[in-house]
């Protein structure tokens, strides 16, 4: 049985992409229609929609977006693909790690591309494959919450870092959406949640979701997991995942690795969840994932206060890469990849 989540944190609404606001959750809930191109690009840089699947199907949408902009200003359908391609390039660049977004855009831009009709017609298959993607991320998810449900112990308390829910995707959440389906077999699972900072998005973003569906969670800061391993008051870690490498290296928000090195530690299972679209079969290991470097006053400052002497030098990644050797399964659509990943992610993507 799978557990309903009420988010649905994109969506296509006539000619706008209608999302949730998340840099003001928990604090106000607020829809926001974007309706440009250069809306979308921020709306993306500006973590308005955040999260990797989230955010390649904001990439998808805003390339409707483009189509539907420029369809006013050119009628040469050449000209019309060469400008789309300028848009695409543009909304690609807003954030570098998570491959989601290149995916979606290009997704979009092959089926531009192979439409032999007229630019309306185009426009019309752009719109209409981005509700696909939709709904196709959240069948994905529940089968990803499927097949991860069986690798979570009963009773066991959950440990996730950064959101990985219905909020950082469409609906239903990878790492969330395992944690979802657990619960729907077994009530008695709980969840602690990392505070991850800079952003804080498991104590405004994950703390939230849960508590929509009555879900148990204890928020703790980032610090605390190694405490709570040693304790013995944490059977399982379940995180998402923004690019994974072909060889299962992965990175994912700030700090998932100290969370992996002390998991092995502690002789914990360490999962990640995400589709098949967050794997880049395109580079061989970790080190060749691009990290976004993010404005240093996430970390100076807390709700618009300096947090820290002026004089003080920041380095703010966004995004560390766990090595392979510390991660017990990957959890796909197509089941949880196992050790070695470098075979397991071949056999999953028939190659
Ligand atoms: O900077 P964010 O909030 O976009 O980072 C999000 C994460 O790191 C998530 O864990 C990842 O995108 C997986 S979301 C299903």
């Amino acid at each position: 049985m799978a557990f309903e989540s009420k988010i649905k944190t994109i969506e296509w609404h006539g000619e706008v992409s209608r999302m949730i606001d998340q840099t003001i959750l928990p604090k106000e809930f607020k829809l926001v229609d974007v309706k440009t191109t250069d809306e979308m690009y921020s709306a993306i840089k500006n973590m308005i929609v955040r999260g990797a699947p989230a955010i390649g199907i904001a990439g998808a949408h805003g390339v409707s977006l483009a189509a539907i902009e420029l369809s006013k200003q050119i009628s040469d359908k050449k000209k019309f693909l060469e400008a789309l391609r300028e848009k695409a390039d543009y909304l690609k660049s807003s954030r570098p790690t998570a491959v989601n977004l290149y995916w979606a855009v290009e997704k979009q831009m092959k089926l531009a591309g192979s439409i032999k009709g007229t630019i309306s017609e185009i426009v019309s298959a752009l719109k209409e494959n981005g509700v696909k993607l939709e709904n196709e991320d959240i069948e994905i998810n529940k089968k990803m919450g499927d097949y991860g449900a069986e690798a979570v112990p009963k009773g066991a308390a959950i440990l996730t870092h950064c959101n990985a829910g219905a909020l950082a995707t469409v609906g239903y959440g990878t790492a969330l959406g395992v944690i979802r389906s657990a619960y729907a077999k077994d009530s008695t699972i709980k969840v602690f949640a990392d505070e991850t900072r800079p952003r804080q998005q498991g104590a405004r973003l994950t703390t939230w979701e849960l508590a929509q569906d009555g879900i148990p969670v204890t928020l703790i800061t980032d610090g605390m997991c190694s405490y709570f391993m040693s304790k013995g008051m944490i059977n399982m870690v379940v995180t998402g995942a923004d690019r994974i490498a072909a060889n299962g290296d992965t990175a994912n928000k700030i700090g998932t690795y100290t969370v992996a090195i002390a998991a092995k530690y502690h002789n914990i299972p360490f999962y990640i969840a995400a589709p098949l679209s967050t794997i880049d079969i395109s580079i061989k290991s970790g080190s060749e994932i691009p990290i976004e470097e993010r404005n240093h006053e996430e970390v100076t400052h807390i709700n618009g206060d300096w947090i820290c002497s002026k004089d003080v030098n920041i380095i703010n990644p966004s995004f560390d890469v766990t090595p392979n050797e510390l991660i017990t399964g990957i959890i796909t659509e197509k089941g949880i990849l196992r050790p070695d990943y470098t075979k397991s992610i071949k056999k999953a993507f028939n190659i």
